[in-house]
């Protein structure tokens, strides 16, 4: 049985079916272990054993779990660097690295009781099949849109959950419903905290969509920069996570090799004048300490693209 097992084993997170589906929990299970395994692999001081919410939300976002991985690699991996560069005021990274593990974890949906809309919402994450532009002629598509784009079986179901809960697909725009992951991030790591997963750190996870897509959900305040020292340490850390999200990104998702991702992360921080200038200088800084570090980000990514 034991070598069962580790045939069974997953490599990379499956999707997870509905809870109507003959393998769900099975599925579940199966993913549930996987992700208590790799998260204790980092050792980064999460223990997914008293967090069992936690453990359940980041074995439902499939793909999005392994780029969280590969976020916190990359932070370890940069770490000395950026400490120097950013006047970071953690010894070591393992903090930085469990927000990383836990920014996405709203893909799972929002807080609360597992139900008919969290597996839609799982469902809406998966990493598009095809190719999805998710604006056309100069307005965005709406979920339904997304739905016959990428020929989704199941749809009057998906919508029928997301209507439930006051969303009508054929009026929400896609970009808008992607969107609120940050603010169930916020929430479920509310809901499940403890002092791995303090209220700071929630805060630093939800926030990795703050600068570039304006999703604030721990309301921190932009207009008043610097601010008070806690209050622009969580903003700064926020700053990193979310160049570190979008450098990786670009590179496993967008498939661009380490020079033209540094490229398009300068270009977005550089045409966003309306930014406060300390967190606009701090993510130049990221940017820097990424590209000096092309021989060692390159082996988190697919070889034939990196370059
Ligand atoms: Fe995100
Ligand atoms: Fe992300």
């Amino acid at each position: 049985m034991g070598q069962n097992d580790q045939i069974m084993r997953f490599e990379t997170l499956p999707d997870i079916p509905s809870s109507e589906h003959p393998e769900h929990q099975w599925l579940k299970n199966e993913a549930e272990t996987t992700v208590t395994e790799k998260v204790a692999e980092l050792d980064v001081g999460l223990d997914l054993d008293r967090h069992p919410e936690v453990r359940a939300r980041l074995a439902g976002i499939g793909a999005h779990f392994e780029d969280s991985l590969a976020m916190a690699r990359i932070i370890r991996t940069i770490y000395g660097e950026l400490r120097d560069g950013l006047e970071l005021v953690d010894e070591g990274p393992e903090r930085l690295m469990r927000a990383a593990v836990l920014h996405d974890i709203g893909k799972s949906g929002p807080p609360g009781k597992e139900n008919a809309f969290h597996s839609a919402v799982r469902r809406l994450f998966i990493p598009p099949n095809r190719p999805f532009n998710p604006y056309v002629d100069g307005r965005t598509k709406t979920i339904a849109e997304f739905a016959v784009e990428q020929d989704m079986n199941g749809r009057d179901a998906i919508f029928a959950a997301l209507q439930a809960e006051g969303i009508a697909a054929d009026r929400e725009p896609m970009i808008n419903f992607w969107r609120r992951h940050a603010e169930w991030t916020l929430g479920i790591l509310q809901a499940d905290s403890g002092p791995d997963v303090d209220a700071d750190l929630a805060k630093i996870a939800a926030s990795h969509h703050l600068l570039i897509e304006n999703q604030n959900p721990a309301r921190l305040d932009l207009r008043h920069v610097p601010a008070e020292a806690q209050v622009l340490e969580v903003l700064e850390e926020a700053d990193l996570l979310e160049a570190v999200d979008k450098y990786q990104a670009l590179r496993s998702r967008s498939k661009l090799g380490h020079e033209a991702a540094l490229d398009r992360l300068s270009q977005i921080i550089g045409s966003r004048t309306d930014l406060p200038e300390v967190l606009r200088d701090k993510f130049h800084r990221v940017i820097e300490v990424l590209g000096r570090s092309k021989d060692a980000l390159d082996r988190y990514f697919d070889k034939r693209r990196s370059g």
